[in-house]
């Protein structure tokens, strides 16, 4: 079988890892893919990201499967398009993928549907956005109304703070990519203000064939680019699985009052989903749980940990997944914990540095991977070509020995001006 994978980063990298681990599969192609999968004599690059190109060279080659990665195509419509060709495709359709691209889409969906998440408006208008801080006070959260690669929330812990957003996503529209038709036919931005919620953050992510859903091992990452979750949020500077914080209630009442309703809310909304769900929640100290935002992918970096503890073959997953029949399988999973570090380059994640070499990266071993995400191959090595460039896994029978694991591999690489947290996974060893 031949199966291709759409993305480029290190959740593309590990799920294509994992895929080509299937005696059924004989080649993986992923696209564009990165400087880890052009190593990998299992798999092949594929140099088109272009969707119509991609759905015609994915005809022509005969692929059997595939798997979307990341959200931007997701919400420019891949998965439709494949399927209006008679492709098989694992990932949720654009009006589907709205969980994630439309913040305004998601919060209004949880509200009619019941779901726990943080009080809410939606905003359009400035001046109204500023009366509602005004009358809410601080902390409060702005979100801005679609994919802003991780920089469309700000966590405003004074009101002034909360005014300076709204002015830069509403009134300068700064992000620009906010747009919906206003009442008089414009195109204006969009924000959320919303609720600040405090408590412990968990990363949530189950398949979904449109009916049945399947819940991964859990996991948590790590937003914040500085030790001690200090410094800006970033897309995610590590992460482990399983995650304590995440206890067999806890899990239970995520499935029974987010996770399900949701799938059932959007089958009687008329767009069934099927994809990775992913769920960012927020548990309180009393266990409640509440959605922070839905992703409609897998997470990154938590993928990474998250492959390097499944023991099925995610290729017949995936078939299951992709026929309606994810009630027929159990996954398994290795016991022991796995912990990614991220090793990002110089200047992430504002102005990341490009062109650096890598050196010292090590063999994969049965203990531990490096996975690729913001690399180039280049003269029989390896360049740095985007802001998280490596994730550093290994699994151990604790998340202390993982880390040390982790750490022990990540210190052999080299690349000028790397940067990484030096406490990945303190939330599970803390206690
Ligand atoms: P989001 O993209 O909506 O998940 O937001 C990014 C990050 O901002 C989350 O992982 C949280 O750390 C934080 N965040 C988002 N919404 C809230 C909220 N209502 N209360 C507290 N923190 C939040
Ligand atoms: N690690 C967070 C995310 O993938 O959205």
């Amino acid at each position: 079988m031949k199966v291709l994978v759409i993305g480029g980063g290190g959740r593309e990298h590990a799920l294509a890892w994992k895929l080509a681990q299937s005696p059924k599969v004989q080649a993986v192609y992923v696209a564009p893919g990165n400087g880890g999968t052009a190593l990998d004599a299992r798999l092949e690059n594929v140099d088109i990201t272009d969707i119509p190109a991609l759905r015609q060279w994915a005809l022509d080659q005969k692929i059997q499967l595939t798997v979307v990665g990341p959200e931007a195509p997701l919400a420019a419509g891949v998965v439709d398009d494949f399927r209006a060709h008679g492709l098989r495709v694992f990932g949720p359709t654009q009006a589907a993928a709205q969980l994630e691209s439309s913040k305004a889409f998601s919060k209004a969906f949880m509200k009619r549907h019941g779901i726990p998440t943080a009080e809410y408006e939606t905003f359009s208008d400035p001046v109204a956005a500023h009366a509602y801080v005004d009358r809410m006070g601080a902390p409060i959260v702005v979100k801005a109304d679609g994919l802003a690669a991780g920089k469309g929330v700000v966590v405003a812990t004074t009101a002034a703070e909360a005014h300076e957003a709204i002015d830069f996503m509403l009134l300068d529209n700064k992000l620009g990519v906010t747009h919906v038709r206003g009442e008089d036919g414009q195109v204006v931005a969009r924000v959320v203000i919303e609720e600040f919620l405090s408590g412990e953050e968990a990363s949530f992510i189950v398949l979904c064939d449109g009916r049945n859903v399947t819940a991964l091992a859990t996991s948590q990452d790590h937003k914040r680019l500085l030790d001690d979750d200090q410094g800006p949020n970033t897309g995610g500077m590590g992460a482990y699985s399983p995650a304590p914080v995440v206890t067999p209630e806890i899990h239970a009442r995520a499935m029974r009052e987010i996770i399900l309703p949701t799938i059932k809310g959007m089958e009687r909304d008329g767009i069934p989903f099927t994809g990775f769900l992913y769920a960012g929640l927020m548990i309180d100290p009393q266990g409640r749980v509440k959605t922070l935002e839905f992703n409609c992918r897998m997470g990154d970096p938590e993928t990474q940990p998250i492959m390097m503890r499944l023991k099925s073959d995610l290729y017949d997953v995936m078939m299951r997944a992709t026929s309606g029949t994810l009630d027929q399988i159990d996954l398994e999973w290795d016991r022991r914990t796995a912990l990614g570090v991220v090793m990002a380059a110089a200047g992430y994640p504002l102005n990341p540095r490009k062109g650096d070499a890598i050196t010292g990266l090590p063999k994969a071993k049965e203990d531990s991977m490096v996975f690729h995400a913001g690399t180039v191959p280049k003269d029989g090595g390896t360049l740095t070509a985007g802001g998280r460039v490596l994730c550093v896994t290994a699994l151990a029978d604790s998340v202390k020995a993982a880390q040390h694991r982790a750490y022990e591999v990540a210190a052999e690489i080299h690349f000028d001006g790397a940067q990484y947290r030096r406490d990945i996974g303190h939330r599970a060893i803390r206690g």
